[in-house]
């Protein structure tokens, strides 16, 4: 069996553990019990995920002597809106949640998000436990205390940093995620490497083929690992006024390309591109040698992500990157490595070699 680790996320004012371990869901009640005030919790869950775990959830919930509040969305990134948190503040006060009552989120980033952002607001705000289920939930999501809901305007517009109390991830979750899911949560642990682990990225190009064929124990190494890189930065730079923006390597590229391409590309398969072009222009500027950039683009391609055939309009692509929230005074900012694990941040980098950047992408 499968002992998992723990992870601590050593924010000044709300330190929180993430625990990693596959079969965790069966018995996670006693923990949630001794870490709750109230005897009552609230799970928000999504369509897709409540009817394949929540039973397990319930049965473990029960056994510790937890009543719980169900709310149910329905699944997708298009029900990432305030329209549907609605009902979910209808039920909890309904219930008549109390302060004490901690928000439990059983679902991928969106239901994170949203729960997170009930969590955050409710009562002026209750304890929030995260259970992910997606890979990207768990390396990415589950770290940072953001939350939010999407608006007509633009995605994430809406939210509040609202930490969690404890992250419960469950490797085994993952057997029944869609495999494109898998391999858009490998495009930020590759990211994650990419700026500050050289060794673990090392062992990510011996390992991938592991994570993409559900190994238990690889995985539960992968997620410890990733969080653990996330929880640093994090812990630098709560409120992302500095070295959180490594964060965003690839993300440039990445969030332009998914909204021109109208989410034909999934936000790990757009920021794959975005690595790719961010090292494109790494090495032209001097910083990083071919043989770095090589391998990134081959750890990429082994995780069954898109490293280059775009079909985008270059100049589409570039006209969304200077409306990205993180233009700064007009110029826009990228991320770029100098070496594998080390990332700088670039904010006017020639126009001409951005577009041959994103050019490069077609080929
Ligand atoms: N708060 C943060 O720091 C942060 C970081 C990264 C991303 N996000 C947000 O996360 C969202 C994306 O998250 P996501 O990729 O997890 O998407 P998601 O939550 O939509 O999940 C993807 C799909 O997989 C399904 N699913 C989830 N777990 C499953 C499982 N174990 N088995 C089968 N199906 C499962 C979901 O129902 C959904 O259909 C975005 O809205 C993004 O803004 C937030
Ligand atoms: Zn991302």
């Amino acid at each position: 069996m499968n002992a998992g680790s723990v992870v601590r996320v050593n924010l000044p004012d709300s330190p929180y553990d993430i625990t990693v371990r596959p079969g965790l869901l069966a018995d996670i009640g006693t923990a949630i019990a001794s870490q709750s005030k109230s005897r009552k919790v609230a799970v928000i869950t999504d369509s897709r995920v409540g009817p394949l775990y929540r039973k397990a959830l319930a049965a473990a919930l029960a056994a510790a002597g937890l009543e719980e509040i169900f709310a149910m969305i329905p699944h997708g990134e298009t029900y990432k809106t305030i329209q549907y948190l609605l009902p979910v503040y209808d039920q909890l006060l309904g219930a008549k949640i109390e302060r004490s009552t901690p928000v439990i989120a059983l679902g991928g980033g969106v239901i994170g998000d949203m729960a997170g952002f009930v969590a955050a607001t409710v009562l002026r705000g209750v304890p929030f436990i995260q259970i992910p289920t997606t890979l990207l939930a768990m390396v990415d999501a589950s770290v940072g205390g953001k939350t939010g809901i999407n608006h007509a305007v633009g995605k994430n517009l809406i939210g509040a940093f609202h930490q969690p109390i404890a992250v419960y991830a469950d490797p085994e979750v993952l057997k029944t995620l869609p495999p494109r899911e898998l391999r858009g949560g490998l495009a930020e642990c590759i990211k994650h490497d990419c700026i500050r682990d050289a060794d673990g990225f090392a062992a990510l190009e011996q390992n991938i083929a592991r994570a993409l064929s559900l190994d238990l124990d690889y995985l539960t190494e992968l997620v410890a690992h990733n969080v653990a890189i996330k929880a640093r930065v994090v812990e630098a730079d709560q409120f992302e006024n500095g070295e959180r923006a490594h964060l965003n390597f690839g993300h440039t590229f990445g969030h332009a390309i998914e909204t021109i391409s109208q989410y034909q590309y999934s936000h790990g398969e757009a920021v794959a591109l975005g690595m790719v072009g961010a090292v494109y222009m790494s090495e032209k500027l001097g910083l990083l040698d071919e043989a770095s950039r090589r391998r990134i683009v081959g750890v990429i391609e082994l995780a069954g992500l898109p490293v280059r055939g775009m079909k985008l309009d270059p100049q589409a692509v570039i006209d969304a990157m200077i409306f990205d929230k993180k233009v700064k005074g007009g110029k826009i900012r990228f991320i770029l490595l100098d070496r594998i694990g080390h990332a700088v941040i670039q904010d006017d980098l020639p126009p001409e070699l951005v577009r041959e950047a994103v050019e490069s992408l077609r080929d």
